[in-house]
């Protein structure tokens, strides 16, 4: 496995110019498209389908597109993203009445297979889906806004996951989502995450290729 993934979260980006937005933070190094997709019903924001996942294809876009589903019910989402093009599709397991069924419907569509625990969710929801799922994203704020301050606690639930990942003897992306700036993402890493979100940190700083390339050197540490 590749030691650390960069994943823009495209929720900051430029929408009004998206595909070209896109290939400039890839361009400058990320190697994800973190795709928040939000449903005002799961949480209190409303984003974008599959549709714009489809149209980033269309424009060109190769990199690994991870889909973040915040929606309820997840489902009926899973073969449409499959075939707009995602890499990865993730759901929040409460938002699913059968988890297990959901995992096997993403991977049955071709994609990688994740879950998604809020800062507030136990780690007991894993229990049975160590066999089962190819990432698990640790939300370190609470899901539906970019631009939220990273969650502390956050850290040590990421080093007990990290053990669980460890034991298991899988290649379980460690991914976290939430706050995820070049003066924490160290820490964060030394806490067992391999995989990094970040929105604002990205989007909204004057040189995407800086910022990315400052987070590496924090990663490199
Ligand atoms: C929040 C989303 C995140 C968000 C991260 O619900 O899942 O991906 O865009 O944004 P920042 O990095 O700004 O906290
Ligand atoms: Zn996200």
């Amino acid at each position: 496995m590749q030691p650390f993934l960069i994943a823009p979260s495209i929720l900051s980006a430029d929408f009004a110019r998206l595909g070209d937005d896109v290939d400039q933070v890839l361009a400058a190094g990320a190697d994800v498209v973190h795709f928040d997709v939000m449903d005002n019903h799961y949480v209190p924001n409303l984003t974008f389908g599959p549709m714009l996942c489809q149209a980033l294809r269309d424009y060109g876009i190769q990199a690994p597109i991870d889909v973040h589903l915040m929606v309820e019910p997840v489902d009926a989402l899973v073969p449409q993203f499959a075939e707009a093009g995602a890499s990865i599709i993730s759901f929040h397991p409460e938002a699913s009445r059968h988890v297990d069924r959901t995992l096997q419907l993403i991977k049955q569509h071709g994609c990688e297979a994740g879950v998604v625990l809020n800062p507030a969710t136990p780690l007991s929801v894993l229990d049975y889906l160590m066999d089962k799922v190819d990432l698990i994203l640790l939300m370190s704020v609470n899901p539906g806004f970019g631009g939220q301050s990273f969650i502390p606690a956050t850290l040590q639930k990421l080093k007990q996951v990290r053990q669980l990942i460890d034991q298991s003897g899988r290649p379980i992306r460690l991914e976290v989502d939430g706050g995820v700036k070049t003066d924490n993402i160290a820490e964060i890493a030394a806490a067992g995450a391999d995989m990094f979100v970040a929105g604002s940190a990205i989007f909204n700083s004057p040189s995407y290729r800086d910022t990315i390339d400052a987070m590496r050197a924090e990663l490199a540490k």
